[in-house]
């Protein structure tokens, strides 16, 4: 990094710093509620291969910071790619989410990082197109599904309500299942840090499915292979920062935060804001606005936005979401966010 650049609002955060406005930028901030979305997405073929166009990838990127002014960007890209270039076959249906021809301990074998790290060469090209593009005093932010919530889809072959397939495999087969978090572990920490290597400020892990494990399995398959991604992608990168998520974490939220060496993490809507400022004393969190209250917008969205900031106030804070922009999502409303974060208190 050149000594002339202005270090990133999110950056100085995620050192340890307290800032006020805080850095604010929105998990899915590029994506279907944005008509330059539309348009752009309706001429780049399937949204994998949309995914693996540099520069439409790079566009998408950079749509919701031209448009809103955004601390920070985030590749656009998905938690499925790892898995597509890991060699499982990965389709992404209109109006139905991805579709994966379901894994089992029997196919697992198929699995192979060095697949994945040629596939995914336009991934990194995105990011490079996008660090030269983006206002250097804006970090990017680089990202990866947690292997936990890749093994889900994986082994259901779609989203699920009750997770019954990967549980079956955790269970039943559980060295097969553990082979899987584990290879899913290395090709995590690989992304994540080509990701930085071609130019992401941090990265972020999306634990979207942790808080579906009971406590002793949240330890073994989401703190424990978490701890192992941030002390693998910190050995290549000794000063990279890394945002964990445990969406739905709950009660075991603290052993996450405290156990699993990230230097931010990210609070769903249902973390009290009170469970939010213990975290600080020893990390900075990011969250937990309501999406649904975003596409709500007015006062009842304005009254939380006081909140959060007047309790996350004084130590280190990100403002975000509790989960993703929804696409029914009216722009002005992030537009407004995006003031109201930014005016006085
Ligand atoms: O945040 C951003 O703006 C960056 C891009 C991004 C996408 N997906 C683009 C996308 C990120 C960070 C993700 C993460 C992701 N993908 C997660 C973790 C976050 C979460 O929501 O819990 C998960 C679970 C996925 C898997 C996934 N991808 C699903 C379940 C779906 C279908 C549901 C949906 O929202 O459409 C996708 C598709 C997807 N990923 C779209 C986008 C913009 C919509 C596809 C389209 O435009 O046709």
């Amino acid at each position: 990094m050149p000594s002339s650049r202005p270090e990133p609002a999110l950056l100085r955060v995620l050192a340890g710093e307290s800032l006020d406005p805080p850095p604010v930028w929105l998990m899915r901030q590029a994506g279907r509620y944005l008509p330059e979305y539309r348009a752009l997405r309706a001429k780049s073929g399937s949204f994998l291969e949309f995914c693996y166009n540099p520069g439409a990838a790079a566009e998408a990127t950079l749509q919701p910071i031209t448009r809103f002014g955004l601390d920070a960007a985030i590749l656009f890209s998905d938690i499925l790619v790892v898995a597509d270039g890991l060699g499982a076959k990965v389709e992404f249906r209109e109006g139905e989410g991805p579709v994966l021809e379901p894994l089992t301990p029997e196919s697992l074998g198929r699995l192979k990082i060095a697949r994945m790290q040629k596939y995914l060469e336009p991934v990194y090209e995105a990011v490079q197109r996008v660090r030269a593009a983006l206002d250097p005093a804006r970090a990017l932010i680089g990202f990866a599904g947690a292997p936990w919530t890749v093994a889900c889809y994986l082994a259901e072959g779609m989203g699920s309500r009750d997770f019954a397939a990967a549980k079956a495999w955790m269970w039943g087969k559980p060295e097969s299942f553990e082979a899987l978090i584990e290879l899913l572990t290395l090709a995590t920490i690989e992304h994540l840090s080509r990701q930085l290597e071609a130019g992401a400020d941090c990265v972020q892990l999306f634990d979207s499915w942790a808080g579906v494990l009971p406590s002793e399995e949240f330890r073994g398959f989401v703190v424990a292979p978490t701890r192992e991604i941030v002390r693998g992608v910190k050995q290549r990168h000794p000063n990279a920062r890394i945002i964990g998520f445990p969406r739905g974490a709950g009660a075991m939220l603290e052993a996450y935060a405290h156990e699993t060496g990230v230097d931010a993490v990210g609070l769903d809507y249902a973390v009290p804001l009170e469970k939010g400022r213990a975290l600080q004393k020893r990390l900075a969190v990011q969250g937990n606005l309501d999406p649904v209250l975003l596409q709500v917008g007015g006062a009842a969205m304005q009254g939380r936005i006081r909140a959060i900031r007047a309790a996350f106030s004084g130590k280190p804070h990100i403002f975000n979401l509790g989960h993703g922009v929804l696409p029914a999502t009216p722009p002005e409303h992030v537009a407004a966010l995006v003031a109201a974060v930014r005016a006085d208190p």
